[in-house]
């Protein structure tokens, strides 16, 4: 194989040509995603920010020194500047505060925000051509704030949710029915939060509908759990929410970018007359290549499916209409 100058052949012959992704907030989840970002070869170097000194570039280095044993050959660096990042083709944005016990999501609104939008300026100005995934909640609004932050193309700002929020959906069939979890497939629509919408109906194991395998009883409950499942994780921590798999579902958009694998993702995007909804984010079923948002797909739903989506929906206008009201 001709490998051309500037391109890097990694292991798996697979030809990485993105030079630089970007992770904003060295904390639980952005120190997660960088490390699998490295281990998984996706750029040449992995760019790991932070507002507090020190951390990222003790991370960073920490995670470098892993390389002689995972054998990558990404190199990760932490830094407190954006110049760092200069060019970087996607940022994963994990900035801000995290919910605590007793917290909504929506409580993390003003400060998050704020966080966001100054984040968003700096990706603006080292990168003005990069794709954002916001991964910060209230994910649908932060999402909201980054594009309006950014001004960027709404193909380039893309919310983290319905990857995870699938990710605990397929987990809880694959526990109930004991079955491998490569052969469910599922899709989680609507907002990030407790009134996302599983859709028992687009879910399968191995092409057969879950509605043969499980009463339904326990569908809902397998629904409940999953619409609870942040929360769950939370209980059980205390200090803090989940990051390994909030990590690894970020990580899968960015692979599917950088890759051009035009995967099929429930992602938050930018609504402009799908679902028969206008200008907010919201969960659907997108495909994630070079571009960003390649395209938004609309699949039928029934009554009570677009009820429960409308619902989501509404939640997620009212708590940008409490983010208006504080300005
Ligand atoms: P964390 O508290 O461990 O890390 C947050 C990091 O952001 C800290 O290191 C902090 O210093 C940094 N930070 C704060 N302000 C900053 C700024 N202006 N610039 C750069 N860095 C800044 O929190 P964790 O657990 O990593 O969660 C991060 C966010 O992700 C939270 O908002 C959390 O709710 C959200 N989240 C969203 C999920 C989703 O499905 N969308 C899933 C899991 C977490
Ligand atoms: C989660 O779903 C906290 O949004 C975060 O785990």
């Amino acid at each position: 194989m001709v490998v051309r100058p500037g391109i890097t052949l990694l292991k798996h012959n697979f030809l990485v040509t993105t030079k630089k992704i970007a992770v904003v907030g060295a904390g639980h989840v952005g120190a997660t995603c960088s490390q699998l970002l490295a281990q998984k070869e996706l750029a040449q170097e992995v760019i790991l920010l932070d507002i507090v000194e020190g951390i990222p570039q003790g991370k960073g280095l920490d995670q470098w020194e892993s390389a002689p044993i995972e054998g990558f050959d990404s190199r990760v660096i932490g830094a407190n500047a954006y110049e760092a990042a200069e060019n970087s083709e996607v940022f994963i944005v994990t900035a801000g505060i995290a919910r605590k016990p007793g917290m909504s999501r929506d409580d993390l609104l003003k400060t998050n925000a704020g966080v966001i939008g100054s984040v968003s300026r700096e990706i603006k100005r080292v990168a003005p051509n990069a794709i954002v995934i916001v991964v910060t909640n209230p994910l649908d609004v932060m999402a909201q704030v980054a594009l309006e932050e950014t001004e960027f193309p709404r193909e380039r700002v893309i919310g983290m949710a319905g990857v995870l929020d699938t990710a605990r959906y397929r987990s809880f069939i694959a526990l109930e029915l004991d079955v491998s979890i490569e052969d469910i497939q599922a899709l989680v629509l609507g907002g990030h939060g407790d009134t996302m919408v599983p859709l028992a109906s687009y879910t399968s194991v191995s092409g057969i509908p879950l509605s043969q395998l499980l009463s339904q009883d326990r569908i809902d409950a397998l629904i409940e759990r999953t619409r609870k499942g942040g929360g769950e994780i939370v209980s059980h921590l205390k200090t803090g929410s989940a990051y390994y798999a909030p990590a690894a579902a970020a990580v899968q958009m960015a692979e599917a970018i950088v890759k051009n694998k035009r995967r099929i993702l429930p992602c938050a995007a930018w609504l402009q007359g799908e679902y028969g909804m206008r200008d907010l984010y919201l969960g659907v079923p997108c495909m994630l290549g070079e571009n960003g948002i390649e395209r938004v797909i609309e699949v039928e739903l029934d009554g009570e499916e677009r009820a429960a989506l409308e619902s989501s929906a509404e939640h997620v206008r009212s708590t940008v209409a409490a983010l208006k009201s504080l300005d």
